[in-house]
């Protein structure tokens, strides 16, 4: 057998040979699982981990791993074949595994994707794509090295409705003009006074220090453990804090300014600057408006896109509009008019009478076989499992969404420089000594993020 196989030809021929000795493309050998299934292993089984089991079901999910040992044995339940781990690094030495779908929480995703990419594995990560400005350049920079051998998600499934589709369609069409100005919002409100302190002990099944992993050690509480109603993911209770996450521009943001981002083909701004709560060193800003200078390309102008938070709103475009009824929306402004968006619906809103263009015979709607192929309620995942047989590609790589997240994270730099920073995406440096020292995090000694 050739020594550089293409990951298609791989599993053509894994398909041929069953569950024979194949050798990875990054020249690694493993076994592999038959009939063209993806061998996958999930870290963080439960809790968001959970809303994915029916679309990896179809696989073989080889491996899960949860520091929570409690989850951990739910998680065996529906996967009863699957390798049990607490500790993610002993996780991504089993041999047989090829995919890694990381639902942990935002302050390990950097070092877990960037283990699995090392090790040549498709991976599929729970939003954001780090918490830092750094983080996201490393696994950016590491899938870029790697693309033509593996695919990457980042779990902006939103992106795959229909009305993203259709957004990046009217404003590349021109329905209202050259976009000069993007204003995205999202509304939620969770107020923190600073690191819940320590509180009992962590019971036996959950491996605290596991749990803390890389980030700066923190006491037990089990505040970090509150479960969002209904659901019981935890993320609400951590990732306000500084070590834990980045607040909501880090976790609806990267929804909501995925549906700017898709329309504009944006790309990392040339400055940012951000105003909002007083600065708390261990709870990120509630209320946060960060503006950044998106510069040109191809097919449209510079655009400033303006990001609001926590309470900081746009101006609506129109009295009869009622922006609080909107929990997190997009708005497009152009030479003609408006473009209102939130995640399933749009509306437009042409100038009004006294300029020409109200009338919008400059516009042309596309025909149906025009129009861009939408990935389709629950299909979001399996576009990254097909991606991973097949052509690599998906719609939220490590490249798009590690973009979008660096410049997502850059606002909290420039918050916390308190002036506004001008950007250098090459160098992944501001102009400002003081703001660079907010690139990056101090990992834990033995969390090494390259690993
Ligand atoms: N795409 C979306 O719509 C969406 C929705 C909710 C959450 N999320 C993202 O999913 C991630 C998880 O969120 P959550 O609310 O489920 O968090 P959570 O705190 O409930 O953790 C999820 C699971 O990961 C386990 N875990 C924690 N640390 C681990 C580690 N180091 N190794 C292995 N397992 C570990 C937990 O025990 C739990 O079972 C977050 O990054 C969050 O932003 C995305």
């Amino acid at each position: 057998m050739k020594k550089y196989l293409s990951r298609r030809s791989l599993l053509k021929n894994s398909l041929a040979i069953g569950a024979g000795l194949t050798i990875l493309p990054n020249g690694l050998a493993g076994l592999r699982a038959s009939g063209n299934k993806l061998s996958i292993a999930l870290i963080g089984a439960y809790g968001r981990g959970k809303a994915h089991w029916r679309s990896i079901k179809s696989e073989n999910v080889a491996a899960i791993c949860d520091v929570n040992e409690k989850n951990l044995g739910i998680a065996a339940k529906e996967f009863p074949n699957a390798k049990k781990y607490i500790d993610w690094r002993k996780c991504l030495e089993q041999k047989d595994i090829d995919s890694v779908f990381i639902c942990t929480p935002d302050f390990s995703h950097a070092h877990i994707a960037n283990w699995s990419l090392n090790r040549g594995f498709h991976v599929y990560c729970e939003k954001p794509l780090g918490i830092t400005v750094e983080e996201s350049r490393i696994l950016r920079a590491n899938y870029l090295k790697n693309r033509k051998k593996v695919a990457t998600q980042v779990g902006t499934q939103r992106h795959a409705a229909p009305n993203f589709a259709r957004v990046r369609e009217l404003v590349k069409d021109g329905v209202i003009g050259d976009i000069s100005d993007v204003y995205v919002w999202g509304n939620r409100k969770l107020h923190k006074k600073g690191y819940p302190p320590a509180k009992g002990s962590p019971p036996k099944y959950l491996h605290w220090d596991l749990w803390i992993g890389p980030t700066s050690f923190h006491p037990y509480s089990p505040e970090y453990f509150q479960g969002t109603p209904g659901r019981g993911n935890n993320c609400l209770s951590w990732n306000m804090y500084w070590d834990f996450g980045t607040g909501q521009i880090g976790d609806m943001g990267s929804h909501t300014m995925d549906l700017a981002w898709n329309a504009l083909d944006a790309n990392l701004p040339l400055s940012a600057e951000a105003e909002g709560d007083k600065f708390n060193p261990e709870v990120t800003p509630v209320e946060l408006k960060a503006k950044f200078d998106i510069p040109a390309n191809d097919w449209r102008k510079a655009v400033k896109v303006t990001w609001y938070q926590g309470g900081a709103m746009p101006k609506s475009p129109s009295k009869w509009l009622d922006l609080d009824k909107i929990g997190h929306g997009v708005i497009f402004k152009g030479s003609r008019g408006y473009i209102v968006s939130d995640f399933k619906k749009r509306i437009i809103i042409p100038y009004g009478k006294k300029r020409k263009e109200a009338d919008m015979t400059y516009y042309k709607p596309r025909s149906k076989k025009d129009l861009i192929p939408v990935v389709g309620k629950d299909r979001f995942q399996k576009e990254w499992i097909n991606a991973c047989k097949g052509n690599l590609k998906t719609s939220c790589n490590f490249d798009y969404s590690g973009k979008m997240t660096e410049m997502m994270n850059l606002s909290l730099v420039a918050y916390r420089a308190g002036e506004k920073i001008k950007y250098n995406g090459k160098t992944g440096r501001t102009d400002n000594p003081r703001a660079n020292e907010f690139i990056s995090r101090k990992y834990r000694k033995g969390w090494p993020i390259n690993g």
